[in-house]
């Protein structure tokens, strides 16, 4: 079987990293989408080295996913890619880039607002569109990376929310529109590394967490490899929380 090709938007470090290296460990070539995070991209690579005695079956790519000709070139690079064109496709595409910050409501400026919904919801409906024939071709499998903030009301976090509330439903209609020859699913991280700004309140939520901790990225990307094994599975969403979505 020819070697299957992922590519992940922002996989340069923290759960896209760890997504990227436990991929490359079950036999797939990465392309790695990263905009800053190139030399801990780097550091995926060399650690699979290391470990394995042999060349890591990845590439990095650098694009800025707010620039529109950044996004050009990556479908570009994407879909002429040596080792796409070789493996009959693309076998999967998660959307995992994210921004995520917290304020006020009131003060929520709408060039805040456009950077929550360009990398949540027009960004991969863009990627997943420009690579549809490489997609179809592999019968592959669209992931989009959501969250646990599904009917809830949580403070301060209105535009990455509802931003996020795109990606879902994007993500849902899509495993119609794309049906049968695309899968597409969600995974929904609960509590699992804080960002710099969060970690009182990351606390205090991991406190609720039925299972009694946060999660760990490896947890999530299993999640994900297990999605991309399922090939029956499309239209759901895993939720990785520790049970936290369904306590009350
Ligand atoms: N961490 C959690 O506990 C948690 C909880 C719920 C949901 N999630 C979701 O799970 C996914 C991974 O979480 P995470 O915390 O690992 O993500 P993250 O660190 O917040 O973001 C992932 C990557 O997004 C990239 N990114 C941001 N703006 C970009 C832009 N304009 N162009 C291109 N790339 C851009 C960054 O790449 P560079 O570093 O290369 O700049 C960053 O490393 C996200 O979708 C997140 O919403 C995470």
């Amino acid at each position: 079987m020819a070697q299957r090709v992922a590519l992940i938007t922002g996989g340069g470090k923290r759960i896209g990293a760890a997504t990227a290296s436990l991929l490359m460990e079950h036999g797939w070539f990465v392309l790695i989408h990263v905009r800053n995070s190139v030399v801990e991209a780097q550091q995926i690579l060399e650690d699979f080295e290391q470990k394995n005695g042999s060349k890591a079956p990845a590439e990095i790519l650098q694009a800025d996913l707010n620039l529109d000709e950044d996004i050009t070139s990556l479908l570009q690079v994407v879909s002429g890619h040596e080792m796409v064109e070789k493996s009959g496709g693309l076998h999967a595409l998660i959307h995992n880039a994210s921004i995520y910050s917290s304020q006020d409501y009131d003060s929520v400026s709408l060039e805040t607002l456009r950077l929550n919904t360009r990398l949540h919801i027009e960004v991969p409906f863009v990627l997943t569109q420009g690579l549809l024939p490489q997609l179809r071709s592999a019968n592959g499998c669209v992931i989009g990376m959501i969250d646990t903030s599904l009917g809830l009301a949580w403070k301060g976090l209105s535009h990455y929310t509802s931003s996020k509330a795109g990606l879902r439903q994007l993500m849902m209609n899509l495993a119609g529109d794309l049906a049968p020859e695309i899968r597409v699913n969600c995974v929904a991280p609960g509590a699992i590394i804080a960002a710099d700004w969060e970690s009182e309140h990351f606390a205090s939520v991991v406190e609720k967490v039925p299972l009694g901790r946060a999660g760990e990225t490896i947890d999530v990307a299993k999640a994900v490899m297990f999605l991309l094994e399922s090939t029956y599975i499309s239209g759901q969403i895993i939720n990785v929380d520790g049970g936290w979505s369904v306590s009350p």
